[in-house]
């Protein structure tokens, strides 16, 4: 007999308040790095880095432009007012967690404020106790691609030490308002993303760096980050006894082309680098490879004295990781790529794609659990995994979804195989429950939910929310604790 998902596993769903709750400009709320987003439903992740690259004019003209089509962020799919009904809809599913963030410049709208804006606080309240009156534990992200756009202008976001007083003032008002109603919370959303999006992560536009130094100014921000982290760590256990507070990497599992040495290499060095990120939060240094790395790029970080001493002590209490798909990586150019979540990687023949072109392999988020629980041996949680896909409405209402409730199933037998391999794995999220705006190229049409929402990718449509053949099918999951896939 199998042992199965352990009881009070957190079964759930993620989101981010960028990507749900729109009203961006509404109540006190500041503009947002995520509010300047353009819809980009043509982005080739190949050239990830040149879409990504936001410049001051890009940035200026943006703020003058009222036209909410071309930021579909600004919108979300207005959770913001309609926060109940999507609860209601995750309480019948079953729901045991949600992971949200907190939208930091609703709380202090340039990030520079003394007081915080009371009206941001205030929809946190209410999301907070309705979650928790229907039985939802909340699992709260500070930072998720959302920092005050007004740090940007102003400090070049994260790449200024002194963000790190602005984030931590931010986080201890959250941690003091909220600590009666939340216990799991998580700093950095997929803080390693930082190399592949400077701007939407940590505010950092290129034409402002130093001169030949865009990198090594993205390290810097990084390094800040690290420190914020660990002292928000401390603090949120000072604040709230017996908070548990998390990492949240994105994990990239990659897999040599061959078993060439030369691609074994590349790939090893690819994966060390993907740990990197959670090794300094869980075991509060800095690898030794990395550090050399560096030195090699001739990156040299500013570190204040007390810093390594910071996160030696502040190290986190579990591991959360968003797992979409695996990558293969080889030491020959020329081959044919993939794309995933902003990353490419070789063509894997063994896998099938998203429509997106993300190759879905449930194995490797298995390989993914026991890569990280050997690693780290600190209790891990999924804080988001589903997939990218045009939905077909039915002339009835009805939304058939198998390709969803497929990616699903196996992805959840292998996760219950790691958890009887002796993983400690304590909940998953899957992202996102609900339709919601992408993050890379701020689409409606490329849906995740199990609940649709009523929406195009111009904005056109009710907002309505109807449930979807895989809705019926995680409430079974959860229902049974994983036993019935
Ligand atoms: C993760 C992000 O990297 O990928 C989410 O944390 C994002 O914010 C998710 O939505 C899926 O990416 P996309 O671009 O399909 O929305």
């Amino acid at each position: 007999m199998s042992k199965g998902f352990p009881e009070n596993f957190l079964w759930g769903g993620a989101i981010a308040a960028n990507q749900a709750e729109g009203a961006w400009n509404v109540d006190g709320k500041g503009p947002s790095v995520a509010d300047i987003a353009m819809y980009r439903p043509h982005l080739n992740v190949e050239d990830y880095e040149a879409h990504q690259t936001v410049t001051t004019e890009m940035i200026e003209r943006a703020m003058q432009d009222s036209d909410v089509k071309k930021y579909p962020k600004r919108r979300g799919i207005d959770f913001y007012h309609r926060y109940k009904e999507d609860l209601a809809l995750f309480a019948e599913m079953g729901f045991k967690a949600l992971r949200v963030s907190i939208a930091w410049s609703r709380i202090f709208p340039t990030g520079e404020e003394n007081e915080p804006n009371e009206s941001g606080l205030k929809f946190y309240d209410g999301l907070f106790k309705e979650m928790k009156r229907l039985g939802i534990e909340p699992i709260v992200t500070l930072s998720h691609y959302e920092m005050p756009l007004a740090l940007s202008v102003k400090y070049n976001g994260w790449a200024e030490r002194k963000v790190i007083d602005d984030f931590v003032k931010f986080s201890n008002v959250c941690f003091s308002r909220y600590k009666d109603l939340v216990k799991y919370w998580l700093t950095f959303n997929e803080i390693d993303s930082i190399i592949r999006h400077p701007f939407t992560t940590a505010g950092i536009v290129p034409d402002r760096c130093p001169e030949g130094k865009v990198e090594e100014t993205i390290y810097q921000a990084l390094h800040h980050q690290f420190v914020a982290s660990a002292l928000v760590t401390a603090d949120c256990h000072r604040i709230i006894p017996g908070s548990q507070v998390g990492c949240m990497l994105t994990m990239l599992t990659t897999y040599p082309n061959t078993c060439h040495p030369k691609d074994v290499e590349i790939t090893l060095m690819r994966n060390l680098h993907t740990y990197f990120y959670a090794d300094v939060q869980v075991f509060g240094e800095y690898p030794p490879l990395i550090e050399t790395m560096l030195e090699q790029k001739n990156i040299h970080l500013q570190m204040e004295p007390g810093d390594r001493e910071i996160l030696r002590k502040h190290t986190v209490d579990f591991v959360s990781f968003s797992y979409y798909m695996s990558l293969t990586e080889s030491a020959k150019e020329g081959l044919e790529r993939a794309s995933g979540n902003t990353i490419t990687g070789v063509k894997n023949p063994y896998l099938p794609s998203t429509e997106w072109g993300w190759q879905i392999d449930p194995v490797g988020l298995k390989i993914s659990l026991i890569e990280l629980y050997d690693r780290y041996r600190k209790p891990l949680l999924i804080v988001e995994n589903g997939m990218g896909a045009v939905d077909q409405v039915e002339s009835d209402g009805s939304i058939h979804d198998d390709y969803r409730i497929n990616y699903f199933r196996e992805h959840f037998k292998q996760m219950k195989e790691a958890v009887e391999a002796g993983v400690d794995l304590f909940g998953y999220t899957s992202w996102a429950p609900i339709d919601i705006i992408s993050a890379g190229t701020s689409q409606m049409s490329k849906r995740y939910g199990f609940i649709y929402v009523d929406q195009d990718d111009e904005g056109n449509g009710t907002l309505q929310r109807s449930r979807k053949d895989s809705f019926y099918w995680y409430k079974k999951v959860i229902e049974t604790n994983g036993e019935n896939l």
